[in-house]
């Protein structure tokens, strides 16, 4: 297979940049309106640590919303299932990625699912330390770990752009806050410093690729045999991945692709074949979703290509 990924994923890029041209760069976050819209890249990776690379796969980018599944899975370890459910829970809103409707309209206000950000600002919440400088260190050693120990930092000009503009996600902690999903001890400013930090974390196709092996084989990277994470979490992400990784677009993608996956606004997709391939994807270009055009219609392409969806 990784030879025919090599073969054919530059003919698949250049395909797919038409539909990049009809996406726009995300602008809610200023210092993302900077990215090259047309850009669009990929590495692929197998257990064995071979990879298959295409197109724009060195332009650097923030993990935005996929940091969400791992931040979900340090909260898993720190908590168990049982402290993770109590804050949000298993299903998807069918709204947008940051809509507080639900949070109103639905007793009691707790967010549907960790990876809306109503959902991931409260699981950033439940990460331990003993101060917000503590907890993100701790999300970064994670963050590193999960990606074959590469040098990770947060880039920190996307990190204070969002955190200047963030006035939904404001709204939505302090919603939460109001709610009790945010505990009495729980400093929202904090919590949400912490989570904007997590959110601009810096990365490549080939990082994000290594980290989507580590899902892809249940939590155990293959080429050290170290078990980060109990498969059990894993396997969870996973579902949320299939179900709501791709927000509202979530059904279709699963419907054309089938395969877990989970998208940024900064156009960056993870996506995984399980047991097979860990798959990293750069496409600044959003549809009216938020999920990267061309990224997207690349995966579809290699996925009936491959006959990859698990359904
Ligand atoms: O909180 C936000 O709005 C961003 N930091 C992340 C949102 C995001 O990536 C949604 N993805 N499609």
């Amino acid at each position: 297979m990784m030879e025919q990924l090599r073969l054919q994923l530059p003919d698949w890029i250049e395909a797919s940049r038409i539909y990049a041209e009809k996406g726009q760069v995300a602008h809610y976050i200023p210092e993302l309106a900077k990215a090259p819209g047309d850009a669009l890249g990929i590495v692929a990776m197998g257990p064995d640590g071979e990879t298959a690379t295409a197109g724009d796969a060195d332009l650097p980018f923030t993990m935005q919303s996929i940091s969400k599944v791992f931040t979900l899975l340090l909260a898993f370890m720190d908590n168990g299932e049982e402290g993770v459910f109590a804050k949000v829970g298993m299903e998807p809103t069918g709204d947008d990625f940051n809509s507080m409707l639900k949070l109103e309209l639905v007793e009691p206000g707790k967010p549907f699912n960790p990876l809306i950000n109503a959902g991931a600002i409260a699981v950033t919440s439940l990460i331990h330390g003993a101060t917000p400088e503590a907890r993100t260190g701790r999300i970064m050693q994670f963050l590193r770990e999960a990606a074959g120990g590469a040098d990770l930092a947060y880039n920190e000009a996307v990190y204070r752009s969002e955190s200047a503009s963030a006035h939904r996600n404001r709204s939505l902690a302090y919603f939460l806050k109001d709610n009790e999903v945010l505990d009495a001890a729980t400093d929202v400013e904090e919590v949400l410093d912490v989570y904007f930090k997590h959110c601009a974390v810096e990365i490549t196709c080939a990082q994000l690729a290594r980290m989507a092996l580590l899902l892809a084989c249940g939590g155990t990277d293959p080429l050290t045999g170290v078990q980060l994470v109990p498969r059990r979490y894993v396997q969870i992400a996973k579902t949320f991945m299939i179900t709501c990784g791709m927000y509202n677009a979530s059904g279709e993608f699963a419907i054309r692709a089938g395969i877990p996956a989970k998208s940024g606004v900064s156009g960056g997709i993870l996506a995984l074949v399980p047991g097979k391939l860990g798959i990293g994807i750069i496409g600044p270009a959003l549809g009216e979703k938020g999920n990267s055009t061309g990224g997207v219609h690349l995966l579809e392409t290699m996925s009936e290509t491959f006959d990859w969806s698990i359904f």
